[in-house]
């Protein structure tokens, strides 16, 4: 009965056949919450939540690549893409904040990883910055947690992180998720003692990642989630095809493999955190 807590049926990755993935995700007992990135997808994740009431949730936002138009390619994306800039409406975040399907304000953040093309370094951390000030204001607004989005620059891994941590501190906002966690043991240390939850992803399952391993065996398991991103990141055992929710549970598997935990303990308790967390039924 796993809780997939982060990912994006509403992508147009899923367009052609969202009806068939999300059947195939509810057949499996599972329940899932949609994240929006910029307004079309926000909205998006909230239309899908009211179709499936009680099995689809909606996190809105924007996205910190969604600021600036930047050209995104990774191995690890299906299709690489060149976002579309938007301005921050807090009034359109806001309504869409109000509806009671909307269960999180995310994923926002830092992202030091994609340069935006003819922006200055200082303006667009500026910006970033700015913009995810307005989004911790929504979130106390709606009284809504956060899904936290942070990378780094390559050349400094551990910069975005403590300047995001150092941002929300200055707020005192500890209600979030730091989504995706691909940093150091030292940065999850940081972020689980200031009092916020961590998640993982499929990068957990990849053999390389030993950071990420590291920090998975030293997060309490009451302070731990899993997620998919998808269509990102499928899990090892899929890796290079699209990604759905019903991968989690490779996640999932791959967390009590490392902590040394039956896998029934990592379900139970990692479902108990979303439910609390997000505060659903
Ligand atoms: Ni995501």
């Amino acid at each position: 009965m796993l809780i997939d807590t982060h990912c994006h049926l509403n992508f147009s990755a899923f367009k052609d056949d969202i009806g068939d993935v999300i059947k195939r995700t509810i057949d499996g007992g599972m329940r899932v919450i949609n994240v929006g990135s910029q307004n079309t997808t926000s909205e998006r994740a909230v239309k899908l939540a009211k179709e499936y009431p009680g099995k689809l949730f909606a996190a809105v936002a924007l996205h910190p690549i969604h600021l600036h138009s930047t050209f995104v390619d990774e191995d690890e994306v299906a299709i690489p893409f060149q976002t579309r800039a938007e301005e921050f409406d807090p009034d359109f975040y806001g309504k869409l904040a109000q509806e009671k399907e909307t269960v999180a304000i995310g994923e926002c953040g830092l992202d030091y990883f994609h340069v935006p093309q003819d922006v200055d370094e200082q303006s667009f951390k500026k910006k970033q910055k700015e913009v995810f000030l307005e989004h911790i204001e929504l979130a106390e607004k709606h009284h809504l947690p956060m899904i936290l989005h942070c990378r780094s620059m390559k050349s400094d891994p551990a910069a975005a992180y403590m300047e995001l941590l150092d941002v929300l501190q200055h707020t005192g906002f500890t209600r979030g998720v730091l989504h995706c966690f691909s940093s150091t043991l030292n940065v999850a240390k940081a972020f689980i003692n200031a009092g916020f939850m961590v998640s993982f992803t499929g990068i957990v399952t990849f053999p390389n990642a030993k950071e990420v391993h590291e920090a998975a065996k030293w997060i309490p398991l009451d302070r731990l989630m899993v997620e998919t991103d998808a269509p990102y990141l499928a899990p090892q055992q899929v890796r290079g095809k699209r990604n759905e929710p019903l991968y989690v549970r490779y996640i999932a598997e791959k967390v009590a493999e490392l902590k040394g935990v039956p896998l029934e303990d990592v379900e139970k308790q990692t479902t108990e955190n979303a439910e609390r967390f997000f505060g659903l039924e």
